[in-house]
């Protein structure tokens, strides 16, 4: 295990909640922020995205605080539909899924404030006398507060989360303790994968669930570009606000001095490669340095850094895709995700899929 890694259980830390301890197990994954290791490698990401042509940033940076806060706005905005809708699609079909795969432990990657988790706890809760959930989560503090939310709501739940990347809490998943286990990705983050790195994270998952595990995909679906950039670009301006705060955080970070108001926020829909981009689009010749990576910047007017890419999905196709990627598990064994069943809202703008591994 790297000297950075450690864990750690919230039993042995001072904790108001004395009476939550037995019920919760909490893994810090992440290299501690003291540590120069990852402070180098995340300037070197920086740099990287920032020296191409066209500019790029890693979308990591968007959530500080203000942008978690910023983003949890964005999912009440009027023209945001696939929160409320993937919403209703759980609100409608989780006891159906919770039927199909029968008593299973939850992982949940991105689990945020866990809010439409609820509605697959709810179901799975009345299956068995003590459901477990596994949270997955960069941003710990937002993890460890709506556990214990969750623990005071859920009087039987047990709770095991992981603060980390997917990467490095995938690797470090504990065996489930209940006979199956099912891995849910919602909010179409997926989305935010580029065809490549998704194809690699498909087979991640696949080394990571044993056959006969599931796999819950959240997508939103492809529709008009009016509809899809307007879910980007809110007459409020919060999107505005959650895109350009990365240049805030950056500016904080790496001790920089980006003038938030020399540049503005774009969305646009890629039909060609059905995917929203974000920008942000510099209004002048324009420099800016990162003192800290040592780094001066040349913007032409009009030139853009792309912070986001948020594909647009067709339920077939997408299907069609993960039964075609069997990944080599381990040598001689293959193992692959075969859908089980889509489910929608009526107006088809965003979908649900299960999947369970299977051997071959
Ligand atoms: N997974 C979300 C999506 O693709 C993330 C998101 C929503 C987002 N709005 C954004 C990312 C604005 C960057 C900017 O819909």
């Amino acid at each position: 295990m790297p000297e950075s890694v450690y864990a750690e259980s919230l039993a042995s830390a001072a904790q108001p909640h004395p009476q939550l301890h037995s019920r919760l197990q909490l893994t810090r994954l992440l290299a501690d922020s003291g540590s120069n290791q990852t402070q180098a490698d995340q300037g070197l990401q920086v740099i990287q995205g920032l020296s191409k042509t066209p500019k790029t940033l890693p979308a990591q940076y968007f959530y500080d605080d203000r942008g978690s806060l910023l983003f949890e706005q964005i999912c009440e905005l009027p023209e945001y539909y696939p929160t409320r809708t993937e919403t209703a699609i759980l609100q409608a079909y989780a006891p159906a899924i919770a039927t199909l795969t029968g008593s299973c432990e939850l992982v949940e990657l991105g689990s945020g404030s866990s809010t439409k988790t609820r509605l697959l706890l709810d179901a799975y809760s009345q299956m068995g006398p003590t459901p477990w959930y596994c949270p997955i989560d960069v941003s710990g503090g937002i993890l460890e507060q709506s556990a214990i939310t969750l623990l005071q709501d859920y009087p039987t739940l047990n709770i095991h989360g992981y603060v980390g990347t997917y990467e490095a809490a995938l690797a470090a998943l504990a065996q489930p303790q209940l006979p199956t286990r099912m891995i849910c990705f919602l909010g179409s983050t997926l989305g935010n994968l580029n065809p490549q790195e998704c194809q690699a994270f498909f087979d991640q998952l696949t080394r990571s669930l044993q056959p006969g595990e599931y796999l819950l995909l959240g997508v939103d679906l492809q529709k008009s570009p009016q509809q899809l950039e307007a879910a980007y670009n809110d007459s409020q301006g919060i999107t505005a606000a959650f895109n350009l705060n990365m240049l805030r955080h950056l500016n904080w970070r790496f001790q920089g001095n980006f003038q938030l108001d020399n540049f503005e926020h774009l969305a646009v829909y890629n039909a060609a490669e059905h995917q929203i981009e974000m920008h942000l689009q510099s209004l002048s010749a324009q420099q800016a340095k990162l003192a800290a990576l040592d780094l001066t910047l040349e913007f032409e007017q009009g030139e853009t850094i792309r912070t986001e890419i948020s594909r647009k999905f067709d339920l077939t196709t997408l299907q069609q895709q993960l039964q075609q990627q069997p990944a080599q598990a381990q040598p001689g064994t293959t193992k692959r995700l075969q859908p089980l069943q889509t489910w929608t809202d009526a107006n088809h703008w965003f979908g649900l899929i299960l999947c369970q591994c299977q051997r071959g």
